[in-house]
């Protein structure tokens, strides 16, 4: 598979980010406007995934400095290049941006019949909190998942008495 770059969406990055809400989540999807406010507003931010210039996964995230917390509000990758470690690689670049900006928790719902995407957090790290009921509306709970952030060359300490 050729080269994916992960980075920070701008504005004209919208007509690719609007295919991926299209094709991944159909009528559920968010609005150009939604998505222009996520790239726009300073606590909230977009990344992209892009291989030979075509935008194929995208991660939406929003930010609390106060609770010191990340929250990914969605992550996609096109049905053609899913099971290739986009979504992974989408997962890593908001986490590396939630700790620049000094956060220590990631945090995230998802429907607990999402395979794919449980699959995904709990690759990376993610456990599950507990369960949200009718999150997604009548008899569609989610689960709340979340992962502590460790900024790069952070070991796990090991005390040895
Ligand atoms: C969820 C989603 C983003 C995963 O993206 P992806 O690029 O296929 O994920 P990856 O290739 O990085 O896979 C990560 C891990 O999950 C596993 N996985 C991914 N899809 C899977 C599936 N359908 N069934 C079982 N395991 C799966 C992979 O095997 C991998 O596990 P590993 O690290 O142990 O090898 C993608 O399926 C998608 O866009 N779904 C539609 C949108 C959606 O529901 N998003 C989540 C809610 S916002």
């Amino acid at each position: 598979m050729p080269v994916v770059n992960v980075r920070a969406a701008d504005l004209r990055d919208l007509p690719g980010l609007m295919r991926i809400e299209d094709e991944c989540f159909g009528v559920e999807k968010f609005s150009p406007d939604t998505i222009r406010s996520f790239i726009e507003r300073t606590d909230t931010f977009v990344i992209v995934a892009i291989e030979a210039e075509e935008t194929i996964g995208s991660a939406m995230c929003m930010v609390s400095v106060e609770r010191g917390e990340g929250r990914v509000a969605s992550v996609a990758v096109l049905p053609s290049f899913r099971m290739k470690s986009v979504g992974t690689k989408l997962l890593e670049e908001c986490e590396s941006e939630f700790i620049g900006r000094g956060l220590a928790i990631s945090i995230l719902e998802v429907d607990i019949a999402n395979e794919a995407a449980m699959a995904l957090y709990e690759s990376m790290g993610y456990a599950v909190l507990g369960i949200i009921k009718d999150f997604y509306g009548a008899g569609r709970d989610a689960y709340s998942m979340e992962k502590t952030l460790r900024p790069k060359g952070e070991g796990i300490r090991v005390k040895i008495s």
